[in-house]
């Protein structure tokens, strides 16, 4: 009999997800968006392979609601938030994600958005379109420099790293923390080949211009820049996050933005998405550029995405180690085929 597959979402970018279905049967959702947990569950009965996002939830009711066919669960995604790890290693599920493919385009939206929020060029365009555009203003739109400012980075895996280049190229002095480039207190200051210096943490709170986040969300990491961390960076610096919303504290955020202790903040993911109709006050501050997440989304990286996530299931369910397992999932299902 032929294996498989559900693919939480009927259309993806690329050609990844006819490959797949030239070589599994896929099933399909009806609709074009997320679908209900319940229509999931229904569609997951029997299943060998599932695809799906970042943004479902992978939890011990879907892997249930597949049973023990269900070898492997493939993100399209670099994070994998959404997964129960502890649910899919007791029942030998592979889980997969699509680290590398990304990185150079998310760390392209990281100074994206650090660019319009130092230069506040989201308010400037809407000066220009709002027909404020009335004469050249020598004080207007003012913003702050990066070239030759102190970039900051939470995080140093593939996308850190690429920001860092970017910093390089910006002509700044670029500063990274995180727990397996930790300084080892040798007093070795020298640049790694992306130009950056390794530091700890309040080195890198205090001394930083821009501060640019990069680290999964995790327990570890959830509110990992609350209070105190914004009390810690310079009022004129600003903050990036393109990592997880749950990474930061927006309450804090949204205080230190009012209160001036900070200058600005570019932001494309939140505690709370999709945002729907009532973005938060946080997204609608003057001093916030807000993205709706899009910082892998361009065609080719998209394409990319769904092509390792269809590869890392046909590898399994072709009897190989997965190329891109999470960290800490087994690249072989540890159970016997169903
Ligand atoms: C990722 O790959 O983790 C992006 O945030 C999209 O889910």
């Amino acid at each position: 009999m032929a294996q498989r597959v559900l693919t939480t979402r009927p259309m993806l970018p690329g050609g990844g997800l006819d490959r797949l279905g030239a070589a599994v049967d896929l099933v399909r959702p009806p609709g074009p968006g997320k679908p209900a947990p319940e229509t999931l569950h229904e569609l997951a009965a029997g299943v060998d392979g599932i695809l799906c996002l970042g943004n479902d939830s992978v939890d011990a009711a879907l892997l249930d609601a597949a049973g023990p066919s269900l070898k492997v669960v493939s993100l399209a995604s670099m994070g994998f938030d959404g997964v129960d790890q502890q649910a899919a290693a007791d029942r030998g599920i592979v889980i997969t994600h699509t680290p590398g493919v990304l990185a150079e385009t998310t760390a392209d939206l990281a100074f994206g958005l650090l660019l319009m929020a130092r230069r506040r060029l989201g308010t400037a365009r809407d000066s220009l379109l709002g027909g404020e555009w009335q004469a050249f203003d020598m004080g207007g739109h003012l913003g702050l420099d990066v070239y030759g400012a102190t970039l900051g980075i939470i995080g140093y895996g593939a996308i850190g790293q690429a920001v860092a280049r970017r910093g390089k190229g910006f002509g700044m002095r670029v500063l990274h923390h995180s727990r397996s480039t930790a300084p080892d207190g040798t007093g070795d200051i020298a640049p790694d080949e992306n130009g950056s210096v390794a530091v700890d943490l309040p080195t890198l709170l205090a001394e930083s211009d821009i501060i640019s986040l990069h680290v999964p969300l995790s327990p570890a990491t959830r509110n990992l820049i609350g209070a105190a961390e914004l009390r810690a960076m310079k009022p004129t610096a600003t903050l990036v996050n393109t990592a997880r919303g749950g990474v930061v504290d927006e309450d804090a955020l949204l205080e230190a933005l009012d209160a001036g202790t900070l200058h600005s903040a570019g932001l494309d993911v939140f505690a709370r998405e999709p945002m729907g109709p009532e973005p938060t006050a946080l997204a609608r501050h003057p001093r916030v550029v807000p993205l709706p997440h899009i910082g892998s989304a361009t065609e080719s990286t998209r394409a990319h995405m769904v092509d390792l996530a269809a590869d890392n299931i046909l590898d399994v369910l072709g009897g190989n180690p997965a190329r891109t397992a999470i960290p800490g999932s087994s690249p072989v299902p540890r159970k016997d085929p169903a």
